[in-house]
């Protein structure tokens, strides 16, 4: 059974705020995401825990026609994605698991950008890439946006993080998001990310991309 982490209320109303304000690169790393998908052949792609709609919303403006399914746990944030997406006839949307999809169905693609950081390593991490890698086509590519390092390697970015924030926050803060990430998230070594997506079925990834605490990977499904 996946974990769940819920985003309601003001945590998902302020959440496209929250995450342009607080993740270097964040709108650079979704604007490139469809030219990195460009080469697939099956352009059916599956957006795992897709909050309020913005990786979709790169995709609906590529050029490659997508097809695309999203699925999210949260009412709160998929209820953005929906109103947002509403007019595009290729996007459906999914309140829900990736568990409650068929996985007879088999995308050419998928994407899961800020959410196994939520996982404990205790088989949660474990079960969701799974249940991922049951659902893709052999050879789909797999993109993954997560907060990613060792104890050392997070304590010395999250310093990095601090000098890329916007000046005009407050300082108490920012002091006290800092000690939620290093505290309270639940991030795993570059190691340890390679092993679990090895062990779900994926190739060795390939880390593409770094802002900070914030790494980019690519890897297909075996
Ligand atoms: C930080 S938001 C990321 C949203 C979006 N991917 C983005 O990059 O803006 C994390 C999302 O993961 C969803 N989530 C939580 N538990 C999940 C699970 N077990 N499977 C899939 N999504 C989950 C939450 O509902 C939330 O919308």
């Amino acid at each position: 059974m996946s974990k769940v982490e819920i985003f309601e209320k003001e945590r998902a109303t302020g959440y496209n705020q929250f995450v342009e304000t607080w993740i270097p690169n964040y709108n650079y790393f979704l604007d490139r995401l469809p030219k990195l998908l460009h080469d697939v052949k099956q352009k059916d792609l599956l957006v795992v825990g897709c909050g309020t709609g913005n990786e979709i919303e790169r995709f609906i403006q590529s050029p490659d026609h997508w097809k695309i399914t999203g699925i999210d746990p949260s009412p709160d944030m998929i209820a953005q994605a929906r109103e947002k997406l509403k007019p595009y006839k290729n996007v459906r949307l999914i309140d829900g698991l990736v568990t409650d999809l068929n996985p007879a169905t088999k995308y050419g693609a998928a994407t899961l950008l800020l959410v196994l950081h939520f996982m404990n390593d205790n088989g949660e991490k474990l079960d969701l890439l799974r249940s991922i890698a049951d659902r893709l086509s052999t050879g789909a590519p797999f993109v993954i946006l997560d907060i990613t390092g060792t104890k050392d390697q997070i304590k010395d970015n999250l310093k990095v993080l601090r000098c890329l924030l916007p000046d005009s926050l407050d300082q108490e803060q920012v002091d006290a998001r800092i000690k939620r990430i290093e505290s309270d998230l639940l991030h795993v070594s570059e190691e340890r990310l390679s092993e679990l997506w090895v062990e779900a079925g994926f190739d060795p990834p390939l880390r593409f991309s770094q802002s900070s605490i914030y790494m980019g990977w690519l890897t297909k499904k075996r």
